[in-house]
């Protein structure tokens, strides 16, 4: 595995969380997830719903940490805009049969919550699948952005005002494939 990737780490600022910090958070949601629904599998389907792209890596890391027998799902959702600005338009490119949700326990798993769009209209539209619970874990959550109400059940770190790459996020489709999560260069985005 490369450990410098150096044609990525020159257009960052710093490093926000490193691989270490990501391992302890993920040992520590695991172990909320895992109290969370211990008495839900007794009785129904607990379902972990990733919202790709973001999420992919995370949500890998995650469900090695959670002691349950869960069921794995992946949606795809953009919320479209140019560079680091999104529009607000919610579209869900890559659909989950709603039938698949009815009666179960539904952990949607987030990359990071900014204005909070995207989750709010997948809670929405996932609302009248017959769910029996629908809960929301975010790896990042930058509340500063909030443009919509909602509020998560389980959070990795909360984050400033700052644009982060790595992990799962991405900027204009690159960065994804760094182990940590790190600030962007400010120069990267606005040249
Ligand atoms: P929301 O709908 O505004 O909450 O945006 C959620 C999506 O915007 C996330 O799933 C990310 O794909 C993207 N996003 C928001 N902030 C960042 C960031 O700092 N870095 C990379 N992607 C981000
Ligand atoms: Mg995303």
């Amino acid at each position: 595995m490369p450990t410098e990737l150096s044609s990525l780490t020159k257009d960052l600022e710093e490093i926000m969380f490193s691989r270490e910090q990501i391992e302890e958070m993920l040992v520590r949601l695991g172990k909320e997830i895992t109290e969370a629904y211990r008495e839900s599998v007794q009785k129904r389907r607990v379902i972990v719903v990733g919202v790709l792209k973001g999420s992919f890596i995370f949500m890998a890391d995650l469900i090695r940490h959670i002691d349950l027998p869960v069921e794995v799902l992946f949606l795809q959702a953009s919320s479209y805009g140019s560079g680091t600005e999104s529009c607000g338009r919610v579209q869900i490119n890559m659909e989950l049969d709603k039938k698949l949700l009815t009666g179960a326990d539904v952990l949607f798993v987030e990359d990071i919550l900014d204005s909070g769009r995207t989750l709010k209209r997948l809670t929405e539209y996932f609302s009248e699948s017959g769910a029996h619970s629908v809960k929301i874990c975010t790896m990042l959550d930058k509340p500063a952005r909030r443009a919509v109400e909602i509020k998560t059940d389980f959070c990795g770190f909360t984050v400033k005002d700052e644009f982060l790459v790595g992990y799962g996020l991405d900027y204009n489709e690159i960065y994804r494939n760094l182990p940590y999560v790190a600030v962007l260069k400010r120069e990267v985005y606005t040249k």
